[in-house]
C-alpha cells in the first residue's frame, strides 16, 4: 500500500537530481522496528538496533543528494510508556550511534542537532548529544536533526511559554503571532519539512512536527523501518517530485 504505488521502482540519484526539485527538508517517522523483530523471533531492542543500522545509509544518501535537513523521530514524549528495558535500550543505542557515527558524519559535513525536551533524558544520553553537537557544530552540508523526547504538542506549549517569558517583566507584544510561534519552536531557523516519510504503513502523524508539517507532502510505505533503504528513499523523493504542491493556492 505505498501511497504512490504507480511510481517506477528503480530511481537513481542522478536522475532524481535532474528530474526536478529536491525536498529541502525530509522528516521521517521510523516505524516498524518492533514488528520487524517480532517477525524474526527477536526482541524489540534488536528491532531498534536494526533500525539504527537502516538509518545510517539514509543519512549518507540524503547528504549525497543535497538534502539540507533530515529530521528523524527517534523517541516521542509518549515512548516513555514503553517497558523500561526497551526505553533503556533506545538510549544505549543512541549513545552508541552518536559515539560511533559522529566522526564520519562530521567528515561528510553533517551537523547534528536535536529537537524535543532533551534536558529530561538520562545524563549519559545528554552527554553524548552535547559532544556530538559540539563536534559537528561547524558543519554546513546537512543538518541531521534527531527528535528525542519530542512531541509536537509539547513543543508548541514550550514555544508559547518561551515567548511569554520574553514578555516579562514588561510585555512588548500583546498577542502572539504565527511568526513568533515559529521562531520559538525547537526547529527555529530550519525550513519546514517538504516531505514526510512514514514507514510500516500507519496513516497518522503521531504528534510529530504538528506545526511544521502544515504543507508537507506525505509518503507512506508498508516497508518496515529496518528494511527501508536508499532505494526506498529514492522512491519517496520521486513520488514527491510528482506531487502538485499548491500551498492552498492554485499552482506552484
Ligand atoms: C517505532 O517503531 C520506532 C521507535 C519508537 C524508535 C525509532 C528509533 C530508531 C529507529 C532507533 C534509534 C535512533 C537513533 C538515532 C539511535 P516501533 O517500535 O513502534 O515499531 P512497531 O510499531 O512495529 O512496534
Amino acid at each position: 500500500m505505498d501511497t504512490d504505488a504507480r511510481q517506477p521502482l528503480i530511481v537513481d540519484s542522478q536522475s532524481l537530481g535532474r528530474r526536478g526539485k529536491l525536498p529541502r527538508h525530509i522528516a521521517i517517522i521510523m516505524d516498524g522496528n518492533g514488528r520487524w523483530a517480532q517477525q524474526r523471533g527477536l526482541n524489540r531492542a534488536e528491532g531498534h538496533r536494526a533500525g539504527v543500522q537502516a538509518l545510517k545509509p539514509i543519512v549518507k544518501e540524503c547528504a549525497a543528494l543535497g538534502i539540507q535537513v533530515l529530521t528523524v523521530y527517534a523517541f516521542s514524549t509518549e515512548n516513555w510508556a514503553r517497558p523500561q528495558v526497551e526505553v533503556n535500550a533506545l538510549w544505549d543505542l543512541l549513545v552508541e550511534f552518536l559515539r560511533s557515527e559522529t566522526p564520519e558524519l562530521k567528515a561528510e559535513g553533517v551537523r547534528i542537532q536535536t529537537i524535543g525536551n532533551v534536558g529530561a533524558l538520562p545524563p549519559r544520553a545528554q552527554r553524548a548529544i552535547d559532544a556530538a553537537k559540539h563536534d559537528t557544530a561547524e558543519q554546513t552540508r546537512m543538518v541531521l536533526n534527531l527528535a528525542l523526547n519530542y512531541g509536537g504538542r509539547d513543543e508548541l506549549v514550550r514555544a508559547v511559554n518561551r515567548w511569554l517569558d520574553e514578555q516579562r517583566p514588561v510585555p512588548e507584544e500583546r498577542y502572539v503571532t504565527a511568526n513568533a510561534i515559529a521562531q520559538h519552536l525547537d526547529t527555529a531557523g530550519l525550513p519546514d519539512p517538504d516531505l514526510l516519510i512514514r514507514s510500516s504503513g500507519e496513516l497518522r502523524i503521531s504528534n510529530f512536527l504538528l506545526w511544521q508539517l502544515a504543507y508537507a507532502e506525505i509518503y507512506v510505505t508498508t516497508t518496515l523501518w529496518p528494511d527501508f533503504n536508499p532505494m526506498e528513499l529514492h522512491k519517496a523523493i520521486h513520488a514527491y517530485q510528482n506531487r502538485d504542491r499548491r500551498f492552498g493556492g492554485l499552482r506552484e
